[in-house]
């Protein structure tokens, strides 16, 4: 998922959208880790979500748009009610079309072996907001096409390939949704016959939703739509140690923007207890989309040997260490 032509480069501007909530913690966090780096990050902080609503008017200001646009990578924290007006905005006006989020045990000894890698449509399906109230209640569309059907499958193959991965399962409802998850359905199969060396099958969403507590070893990649890729997503969370574990990154031609997989997590803001785990490791995936796998991997390293020595971690590890603890403790290190 390297940016083309960024290699050589050793300075990157950089937009930082903390956002809301444990966001401004947790951003916090990932950028004391990156300013460790022998890397030039040129940080320009923008706002977005409920307070920015709250102040500006709006939750997602133009310049913000600009700002995101122009910059070499967005590091985003996370947006509270405003997130449909924030985030899902954002990746569509940044032409973001893929959603990566690897689910993968940091504590294999605890969780098992998980690692797989859910690739998510993130251009439509019912995220395109396109509802309206009717007489009787309100309807909401779901767009789903067979060009963005095929380049996320196309991805998805293609990241199974360069990642030595053996196998892609679609995830769908095409039984119910006989049109739009059909073709979801249709397309994905029709690129299989591009990876004859990549096993491809697919399940319901219901049964996979199940599939994925019984047999988590069985996937390697999954694709899948829009929403189902959220729900899943969370689930996967919650097989790895928690929503604070899983990073993400949405990619699309000229664009990359970073992400933990959490939202705003009223309930726990402000405490500065929130995991930073999730956002570190999406400023690792930041890092080799900027084709700094080197720092990545030795970050990600780092990050693991803290979770896993367990002195340094937040209470949903185990632990007590607060939010900027945990990741000074981590810095230290590199
Ligand atoms: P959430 O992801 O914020 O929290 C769900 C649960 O996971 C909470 O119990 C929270 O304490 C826990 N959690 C989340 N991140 C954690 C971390 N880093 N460390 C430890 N525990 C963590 O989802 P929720 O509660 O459904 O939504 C809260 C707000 O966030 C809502 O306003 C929602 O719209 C927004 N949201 C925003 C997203 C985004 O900006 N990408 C994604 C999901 C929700
Ligand atoms: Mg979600």
């Amino acid at each position: 998922m390297n940016k083309k032509n960024k290699k050589a480069k050793r300075m990157y501007n950089i937009a930082v959208i903390p956002g809301d909530g444990i966001g401004q913690e947790v951003v916090k966090a990932a950028v004391t880790i990156l300013d460790k780096l022998p890397i030039d990050f040129n940080y320009t902080y923008a706002k977005a979500g409920d307070e920015c609503k709250e102040e500006t008017g709006v939750p997602l200001p133009d310049e913000t748009i600009e700002l995101a646009k122009n910059s070499d990578a967005v590091l985003f924290g996370a947006a509270g009610e405003t997130a449909a007006d924030v985030i899902v905005r954002l990746r569509r006006e940044l032409n973001t079309f893929v959603n990566l989020r690897p689910v993968k045990s940091l504590q294999p000894d605890k969780y098992g072996n998980i690692d797989f890698m859910i690739v998510r449509e993130n251009t439509e399906d019912l995220y395109i907001g396109d509802e309206e109230e009717t007489p009787e209640g309100a309807i909401a569309r779901k767009k789903i096409t067979k060009f963005a059907s095929e380049r996320i499958a196309k991805y998805a193959f293609k990241y199974a390939e360069d990642t030595g991965r053996k196998k892609v399962t679609a995830v769908h409802k095409a039984n119910v949704l006989k049109l739009s998850d059909g073709l979801f359905k249709k397309s994905f199969y029709k690129i299989a016959e591009q990876y004859p060396d990549i096993e491809s099958n697919d399940f319901y969403v219901d049964a996979t939703a199940m599939y994925l507590i019984t047999n988590p070893l069985d996937f390697e990649v999954i694709v899948t739509t829009n929403l189902y890729g959220d729900i899943l997503s969370d689930e996967g969370a919650g097989l790895v140690g928690g929503l604070g574990m899983i990073p993400s990154a949405n990619i699309g031609d000229d664009n990359g923007l970073f992400e933990p997989v959490h939202g705003s997590a009223p309930d726990i803001a402000g405490q500065g207890i929130a995991n930073p785990a999730a956002t570190i490791l999406s400023a690792c995936m930041m890092l080799d989309y900027l084709g700094e796998s080197q720092y990545a991997r030795k970050v990600e390293e780092i990050l693991i040997d803290v979770i896993q020595e367990g002195s340094h971690v937040t209470p949903d590890l185990g632990g007590d260490s607060s939010t900027q603890e945990m990741a000074e403790y981590i810095a230290s290190k590199l």
